[in-house]
């Protein structure tokens, strides 16, 4: 039950499993909302001014296979309506309005006439709320015009192209007051929520060390034939389809930690970063590039004589990055995606006393676990300290993508957005996170020195309480 489950298989999502979210329990989630939860001036979504069904108009921007994904488990709720999508491309335009039209759904209102048609799909009066998922560098401009727009704004997962991005979110936030929730679903999957559980009830002691990453065998992903998104060919870019068309030439062009959030988001709220905590300097080390070209070269339809043979990758197929806190916890988080490998993200919770990691599923309690020099299996601890949030809502996780963990983030975000609050993973997480890649290649670029972290919260990190999964509400 507490397995890893794979992060970044989009077509995990069972379409069919539309059995809603129940009538009764949006009832009590609305009724919640109507008591004493901060209200955010400034933003005021469409459904407040007048309609009464409560229903979030939603807008799609990027509706590739992790639009679609998120798409699909929004049309599983009984609270969402995909009002307008958009896409450059007219097969992930076709194939969402193929997703709508299965749940009856009225046709949604299409934005694809070019890349900067998304403009708009903000400026559609009746959407609420925007979540966007397309490749990284449209992330940061997407979010900040969405959040000027005035739409509550949700964006997946990347790292930053440069820092300057993570100020603009910042800085538009603080200008227009609009929410904008960072995706990181790995947050809230099972047994990082309940390990979670444990380091609050301080069953690890005092954190130390913790480590985490993004290790994960994307050389499928990187490259395949322009036709089906994973493996069967080595072309990529404009040949490319899906993640192959636009994430290998952040490969070929750059060298840090590009994905540095799955590993970092879970760390983040164990450490309480930006709440009383806060990343101060990082150091980053790259190995030589190996893995992209030698899978070319060996691919049945690839071989050394194919044009992506002589392709130089500038990205080192491991990339480990250490950081250092505020409070005084160490972190190493790896970026490991060109090699062959299972898939782990490779968590370490580490406090004076005892230790967690993913990789073996096992745990070490000092004065609980019975043998002093042992590892014994971390199961029984995960299912006892199980996350109120994942004890309430399993059910209606079951089926949702990558292990349920996607009900979760969605949820946090759509119920943010009725109830008008801040959604619990916010722009100076995003900032703070996403900062991790331009930092890491500078850091690699010049030796492996240390590279200081801006404070996007300009201080009120001292302040700052962690509002993240305090119970089963959102
Ligand atoms: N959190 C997760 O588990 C998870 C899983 C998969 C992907 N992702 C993230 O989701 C994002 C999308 O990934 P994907 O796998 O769906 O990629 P994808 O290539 O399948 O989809 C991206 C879509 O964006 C569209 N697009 C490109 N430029 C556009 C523009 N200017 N306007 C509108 N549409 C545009 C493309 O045509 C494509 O359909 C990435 O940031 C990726 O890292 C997150």
């Amino acid at each position: 039950m507490f397995g890893e489950k794979k992060i970044d298989n989009p077509l995990e999502i069972n379409i069919e499993m539309k059995n809603q979210l129940s009538r009764r329990k949006f009832l009590q989630t609305s009724a919640v909302a109507g008591t004493g939860v901060a209200i955010i001036p400034g933003a005021f979504p469409a459904y407040l001014k007048g309609a009464d069904d409560r229903k979030i108009n939603l807008g799609f921007i990027g509706t590739g296979l992790r639009g679609r994904s998120l798409m699909s488990l929004a049309l599983r709720r009984n609270d969402c309506t995909v009002k307008a999508i958009c896409d450059i491309d007219e097969k992930a335009i076709g194939a969402s309005k193929k997703i709508i039209a299965k749940v009856w759904q009225a046709p949604p209102k299409v934005f694809s006439n070019g890349e900067e048609d998304y403009l708009n799909l903000l400026h559609e009066e009746s959407i609420d709320a925007v979540i966007i998922a397309t490749p990284w560098v449209w992330h940061v401009p997407m979010a900040v015009n969405s959040m000027k727009a005035g739409k509550y704004t949700a964006v997946e997962v990347c790292g930053a192209t440069a820092i300057q991005e993570c100020w603009d979110l910042v800085n538009t936030y603080e200008e227009t007051k609009v929410p904008c929730m960072f995706l990181e679903n790995v947050c809230y999957r099972r047994d990082v929520m309940a390990v979670l559980n444990m380091v609050r009830k301080g069953l690890f002691g005092e954190l130390m060390h913790l480590e985490g990453g993004y290790q994960h065998d994307l050389r499928h992903v990187k490259f395949n034939d322009g036709i089906d998104p994973y493996g069967k060919g080595v072309e990529f870019g404009e040949k490319g389809y899906s993640e192959a068309a636009w994430r290998t030439n952040h490969s070929v062009n750059r060298n840090g930690d590009l994905y540095p959030t799955h590993g970092i988001g879970p760390i983040a709220q164990y450490l309480n970063i930006n709440r009383g905590n806060r990343f101060l300097y990082l150091t980053s080390t790259s190995t030589k590039s190996r893995g992209l070209h030698d899978y070319i070269v060996n691919n049945e339809v690839g071989g050394k004589d194919h044009p992506n043979a002589s392709v130089e990758f500038k990205l080192g197929d491991v990339i480990t990055t250490v950081l250092k806190t505020q409070n005084g916890e160490s972190i190493i988080l790896s970026h490991d995606t060109n090699l062959p490998r299972p898939y782990s993200l490779g968590f370490r919770v580490q406090g004076t006393k005892g230790i967690w990691m993913d990789v073996n599923k096992s745990i070490y309690l000092e004065g609980i676990s019975k043998d002093a020099h042992r590892w014994e299996p971390a199961e029984p601890y995960l299912e006892k300290y199980d996350h109120p949030l994942w004890k309430k809502y399993a059910a209606e996780a079951s089926g949702a993508g990558h292990g349920g963990m996607d009900f979760f983030v969605l949820n946090a975000f759509i119920e943010s957005v009725k109830r008008k609050t801040n959604p619990p993973i916010d722009v100076y997480d995003a900032a703070t996170w996403m900062a991790i890649t331009p930092l890491s290649e500078q850091s690699i670029a010049t030796g492996s020195q240390a590279m200081p972290f801006p404070d996007f919260t300009k201080g009120k990190w001292m302040k700052n309480k962690n509002e993240f999964a305090l119970n089963d509400d959102f």
